[in-house]
């Protein structure tokens, strides 16, 4: 099939290298045109694991290509996914679905002949409406179809969760067109995927269910986590306990850090305008927006109890800095709180994170990047693990002490607390 991807930010260029990688021939568009040439010349701008190959493998077949010529893309395309980013908008926590509208306006223009104009991004329920109503202004009804596929990778296993989707969901309330964009689909389908089709608002309202789901879940385990630091209980023995009833399954139970990242944070603060906006209070969600907001700060005073609320001139050293393993991304990271914070109160921190030095930090003093653990453990009095990359689960902590023995904060609970303990480590982590 002839596909038109437009943005080329983690969902569009995972999506449009995978569905070349299926054998279509996939247009990817983007108005940066610095993103474009970096990316024909076999450069990827973020850092996603087998994204790299998998674009220059297919770009190299002529089946992925990449422009700023949103025309030439459109006119030679069937279907064009809208993959531009739905950032919390400056004025409310809504979505900000400029881009999308500009996009949907552009598009119109050089709509041909018939188009299926498909959403990727998340959007609130009722958008797929709005985008419709745009088009029709300029061309008439029968020359396009709109509607909505939510897409539900996850950063650092995106080109997994592409190719092995648990669901593929398609909101249409066209049948011919529900029935193109399964074929599409096909190969996984084939694999094991399960396909459902809904009208195109369920669609759209199924992606944001869905993250503020997991976001709950998050939150609920993060919650009871602090009740069994009170009580002497193991989270970890909680998870397993109720994830192993399958009514409530045993995944996005970990306890850790406020979770960070593109997507949780934006969309459970978005489904609440919407809520709002048709008078419904969607109050479970608004508490696990506040209840991830107060564990940012709690885990931070956590860290100032474990320096005996001494912090200033304590040397501490930070873990991982990005939301979760895998990736570049700092959006909504709980670092991002927690080293300003310290810093305020006289800490100097040294940091390393495998994905390298962060500009979000560029302007603090008393911070300073590392390029390896061992250089950011030596001489600090409290080593935070944040995030949970590989390379800090099998640590060898001796060797890190040399000369100074400190204290460690294991934020993703890598290392056994019974055995930590007889090895004589002064060691703290989450919910034990
Ligand atoms: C998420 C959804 O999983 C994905 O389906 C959607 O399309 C986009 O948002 P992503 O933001 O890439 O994906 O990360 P995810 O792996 O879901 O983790 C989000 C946050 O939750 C991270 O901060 C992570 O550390 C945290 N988390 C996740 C936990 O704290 N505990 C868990 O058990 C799982």
């Amino acid at each position: 099939m002839k596909i038109c991807i437009i943005g080329t930010g983690y969902v569009g260029l995972v999506s449009g290298a995978c569905f070349a990688d299926l054998g279509n021939l996939v247009w990817c568009v983007d108005n940066n045109e610095e993103k474009i040439e970096l990316l024909n010349n076999g450069e990827v701008p973020f850092f996603e694991p087998g994204l790299e190959e998998l674009v220059n493998k297919n770009f190299s077949s002529n089946r992925l290509k990449f422009t700023s010529n949103l025309k030439l893309a459109v006119s030679n395309s069937d279907i064009i996914f809208i993959c531009v980013g739905t950032p919390t908008s400056k004025k409310s926590h809504s979505a900000d679905l400029s881009n999308v509208f500009q996009v949907a306006s552009k598009i119109t223009k050089h709509i041909n002949k018939f188009k299926i104009i498909v959403t990727k991004s998340t959007v609130p329920v009722t958008t797929g409406d709005k985008i419709e109503q745009l088009i029709s202004k300029k061309k008439r009804k029968g020359l396009f179809e709109v509607i909505s596929n939510p897409e539900f990778l996850r950063e650092g296993e995106a080109i997994r969760d592409f190719r092995f989707p648990d669901r593929i969901i398609i909101g249409s309330n066209n049948k011919k067109v529900t029935k193109k964009l399964r074929s599409l689909y096909d190969p996984l389908i084939k694999k094991g995927a399960e396909f459902f089709s809904t009208n195109r608002r369920g669609a759209e309202l199924i992606k944001y269910a869905a993250n503020a789901f997991l976001a709950t879940k998050i939150s609920y385990i993060n919650e009871l986590a602090n009740l069994c630091e009170k009580t002497g209980v193991n989270i970890e023995d909680v998870s397993l306990g109720i994830g192993s009833d399958k009514r409530i399954g045993s995944r996005f139970l970990r306890a850790g850090p406020a979770y960070g990242g593109s997507c949780f944070p934006k969309d459970t603060r978005a489904v609440t305008v919407t809520g709002d906006l048709f008078k419904t209070d969607l109050s479970i969600i608004k508490s696990v927006i506040k209840s991830n907001e107060k564990r940012r700060i709690l885990l931070t005073e956590r860290v100032k109890k474990i320096l005996s609320n001494k912090i200033k001139n304590k040397k501490i050293a930070f873990l991982g800095v990005t939301f979760k393993p895998n990736t570049d991304d700092m959006r909504e990271s709980s670092s991002l709180l927690m080293i300003p914070f310290l810093l305020k109160r006289g800490a100097i921190i040294s940091y390393y994170d495998p994905s390298g030095e962060k500009k979000e930090f560029s302007k603090l003093i008393n911070l300073s990047f590392c390029h390896n653990v061992y250089d950011a453990c030596k001489n600090v009095d409290l080593v935070i693990i944040h995030t949970e990359w590989e390379e800090f689960k099998a640590l060898d902590f001796k060797k890190l002490y040399k000369k100074k023995k400190f204290k460690i904060y294991d934020m993703r609970n890598l290392y056994s607390a019974e055995v930590m303990k007889k090895k004589g480590f002064k060691y703290y982590s989450i919910g034990r």
